[in-house]
């Protein structure tokens, strides 16, 4: 049932690492005409942190870079991320809040941001990253304040003002079943139960060559979300390894691409892939997870990581 494969990016002030501008022009040839991708997510730019850094001042400047470069490409785009608890303006820290301005900030977000794109975006990701390992809520700002209330109302105001979206709850280790899969099953039976809005659970895959589940395990996990009629995509898609680059860990790391995404094409209601960026360098994983990296599938020079033609045979 795949429906779209594609890569996340940033618009060209937020790429991480300075000094690549000579690679600029070959990236976007593969990002935009190649025909590689049919679908696109902008990395950062529809973040809280950059669309409303300042309390109630809207600004939609990186993420329309992508949106607009999407719509030209002919692309499916995928939008992220209206609730989370990380990359917020900072200001939201230093309120006090009460539920009733809470409320108030985190539907005047939606409004805004969702609004502002409602005929862009195929998808949202409503809510990112709402769990902890264990199952139990993630202590958030937005739990803290309202509980899980705040999910419901994130969802409800989104139906409302997107919607031609199609709604997401998004979340990483949902790759086999585990204590988080079984509480975002929970989750989608709950609001499904309260008459909300909700079509889709992304499993961001963000996976690692060394460690990592079965083909089965994957298709659990899909299978369990499928079941409950909700589309299921894997939205931020990469596979880091441990430093330096071997031909051993490139071997592991294709068989981990292959193993996803070949779970994905063979579960009906997964819908499609979006790498998390497919140039190594523009990757976030060497500035979170130290010693490790070539986390995409396109190195340095361009040339292709033997994943690439894992995946096209797996899909
Ligand atoms: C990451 C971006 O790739 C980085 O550029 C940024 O500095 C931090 O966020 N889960 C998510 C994504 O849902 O939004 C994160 O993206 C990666 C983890």
């Amino acid at each position: 049932g795949m429906m779209y494969f594609g890569s996340a990016t940033d618009s060209p002030g937020q790429r991480e690492r300075a000094g690549l501008e000579a690679a600029y022009s070959k990236y976007d040839e593969i990002m935009w005409k190649s025909g590689e991708f049919g679908s696109t997510t902008p990395t950062n730019g529809m973040k809280w942190l950059f669309t409303e850094a300042e309390q109630g001042v809207f600004n939609y400047t990186e993420g329309e870079i992508v949106s607009k470069n999407a719509k030209k490409a002919g692309q499916i785009l995928r939008c992220h991320a209206l609730v989370w608890h990380s990359q917020l303006g900072l200001w939201v820290r230093n309120v006090t809040w009460t539920p009733e301005t809470m409320r108030i900030a985190i539907v005047d977000h939606i409004e805004k941001v969702a609004g502002h794109w409602k005929d862009e975006c195929y998808a949202w990701d409503v809510v990112n990253e709402a769990f902890e390992e264990d199952g139990t809520y993630r202590k958030s700002i937005f739990y803290e304040t309202l509980g899980p209330e705040y999910i419901e109302l994130a969802f409800k105001t989104a139906a409302r003002v997107a919607p031609k979206a199609k709604l997401y709850y998004n979340d990483y280790n949902l790759e086999w079943p585990n204590k988080k899969t079984e509480a975002t099953q929970k989750l989608v039976k709950d609001l499904r139960a309260k008459g909300i809005k909700i079509d889709g659970v992304g499993l961001q895959a963000h996976m690692m060559a060394e460690d990592h589940p079965t083909l089965d395990q994957h298709i659990a996990a899909i299978q369990g979300f499928a079941d409950l009629k909700v589309d299921v995509a894997l939205t931020e898609l990469d596979v880091r390894l441990t430093l330096p680059v071997t031909e051993a860990n490139l071997a592991q790391q294709k068989v981990v691409y292959a193993n996803v995404v070949g779970a994905c094409a063979q579960v009906k209601s997964c819908i499609g892939v979006t790498l998390w960026d497919f140039y190594d360098p523009f990757s976030w994983v060497p500035y979170v997870f130290s010693g490790e990296g070539a986390a995409g599938l396109w190195f340095e020079d361009f040339t292709t990581h033997p994943a690439y033609d894992g995946i096209i045979d797996a899909l």
